[in-house]
């Protein structure tokens, strides 16, 4: 954890900013997979997470806004607890860590809140993206389950978006620790990229390097030679010379920060002549993103920048045709490129994505495009300083897209389909980058991971440490 002093900074600052009445953040429970007691790894609600720091079970937070006092919910562990998990710190214990004012046994937080509701106090509360948190608040708050989502307050969500959008310097020291994990997880699947390997052999040694540092992958590991298929999890293909192998993986550190990193690899570790082709128009379209990352600029208009150097490089190859910028305008290259430059990162590897993509990624001055590609952009607003981001450009040839656009006749003027035609089992290309907006321009975070094709060539001849 942070100094308490950090957590109180914070939890002060959300007062100011969300008006009147009380705040309630639960954190998370456990999750069963397959019976009750055999749960999934625990995961701590990030926004609890960023208030209050603690990193366990049964707990809940409350701020009273009116008289400023924050209170941590839970109970002390019972001797079954114990026997089965272990001693815990007492509630108290960790309410001082988190810097509040007050420790309260969990049943607690049924009273307190009933009596707010009956004295018609307001109750922020953020969006749940678990069903059982729906239920609590149901019962908590008195409002219809089908009702809870759409009653989430507006003023907390702005409230803690704007806390959480832009990071102190130790959440950015956070951050880079996750994606120097992410640097080993990516050079050992680099070198154990050769034919005859398993794709799973490969994820589960990436997984178990992020075990290893004591924690968990940041979300379930992307790594496939068909990485045309965006997320694709499944990994018992065996590698093939001529193929492509993408792998997007990050790490989580000990207080839940986030790395999310990709890097696509020629299986075997020599890049084919066509293959070098489209891998230096997507690096052409990250470089310019980093070029262009600065505080003020809008992240759609980057995202466009981009994607006219993916339309522009696929027409000189002769995929496309016509002119590049009328053909991103109409959204053209979204055949090749259909997902947005990148978004927000953080305690999330999609940073707030439970408090609304919109709420995080789009504002009053610049709202979210409908256009096929362009609509799956998550960020899209001005950058500040001390935003955290990814820039993830891809070129894909997704064989069933590319079927069904033609068959419609779409965009005959800008895609030449005869000539896609025997690109159809390349697969893709991605490489992403987690990017701090600085003062005057940005920075990649952590130390660098292979990514031009010499140092990836020259990656892939060493051997894997054992
Ligand atoms: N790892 C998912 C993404 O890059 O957004
Ligand atoms: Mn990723
Ligand atoms: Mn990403």
């Amino acid at each position: 954890m942070f100094k308490p002093d950090v957590y109180r900074q914070r939890r002060n600052r959300l007062v100011k900013n969300t008006g009147k009445g009380l705040v309630l953040l639960p954190g998370n429970e456990d999750a069963s997979m397959n019976y009750r007691a055999n749960t999934y790894h625990f995961r701590q609600d990030s926004t609890f997470l960023y208030f209050f720091g603690i990193d366990q079970q049964g707990l809940a937070g409350l701020i009273d806004l009116d008289e400023n006092v924050h209170m941590l919910f839970g109970d002390d562990a019972g001797i079954d607890d114990i026997i089965w998990m272990g001693p815990r710190p007492s509630i108290r214990s960790l309410g001082e860590k988190a810097g509040t004012d007050k420790t309260m046994p969990y049943k607690e937080l049924g009273k307190i809140l009933k009596q707010a509701v009956d004295s018609k106090r307001e109750v922020h509360y953020l969006p749940p993206y678990r069903e059982e948190r729906v239920l609590r608040l149901e019962n908590w708050l008195g409002i219809h389950h089908s009702e809870v989502q759409q009653k989430a307050s507006r003023a907390l969500i702005k409230a803690v978006v704007s806390q959480r959008s832009v990071k102190s310097d130790e959440e950015i020291q956070q951050i880079e620790k996750a994606v120097d994990i992410a640097c080993e997880m990516h050079t050992t699947a680099m070198k154990m990229a050769m034919p005859g390997v398993y794709e799973r052999e490969i994820a589960g040694r990436v997984e178990g390097i992020s075990l290893s540092h004591g924690n968990p992958v940041s979300f379930p590991v992307i790594l496939s030679v068909q990485g045309q298929t965006l997320h694709n999890h499944y990994h018992g293909n065996v590698l093939k010379k001529g193929q492509i192998m993408v792998t997007d993986a990050g790490s989580e550190t000990s207080m839940r920060y986030s790395s999310d990193i990709t890097r696509s690899v020629p299986v075997g570790g020599k890049f084919l002549q066509h293959q070098k082709d489209v891998y230096e128009i997507v690096l052409a379209a990250l470089q310019s993103s980093i070029d262009s990352i600065k505080p003020g600029a809008p992240y759609r208009d980057i995202h466009l920048r981009s994607a006219g150097i993916i339309a522009r490089g696929l027409t000189d190859m002769g995929l496309m045709k016509g002119d590049p910028e009328e053909a991103v305008h109409q959204g053209a290259h979204a055949l090749f490129f259909p997902h947005g430059l990148g978004h927000m990162l953080g305690l999330d590897a999609h940073d707030m994505e439970d408090l609304g993509e919109d709420n995080v990624g789009y504002d009053d001055e610049i709202k979210r495009s409908e256009q096929f590609g362009l609509a799956f952009l998550r960020l899209g607003r001005r950058l500040q300083k001390g935003f955290v981001l990814t820039s993830e450009p891809g070129i894909y040839f997704i064989p069933a897209l590319i079927d069904k656009w033609r068959d419609e006749g779409k965009f005959k003027d800008f895609i030449d389909y005869g000539k896609v035609e025997p690109w159809k089992n390349f697969g893709g290309i991605r490489i992403e980058d987690d990017i701090l907006v600085t003062a005057d321009g940005c920075r990649v975070l952590g130390r660098p991971i292979p990514k031009t094709v010499a140092e990836i060539e020259s990656t892939m001849q060493q051997p894997v440490s054992s």
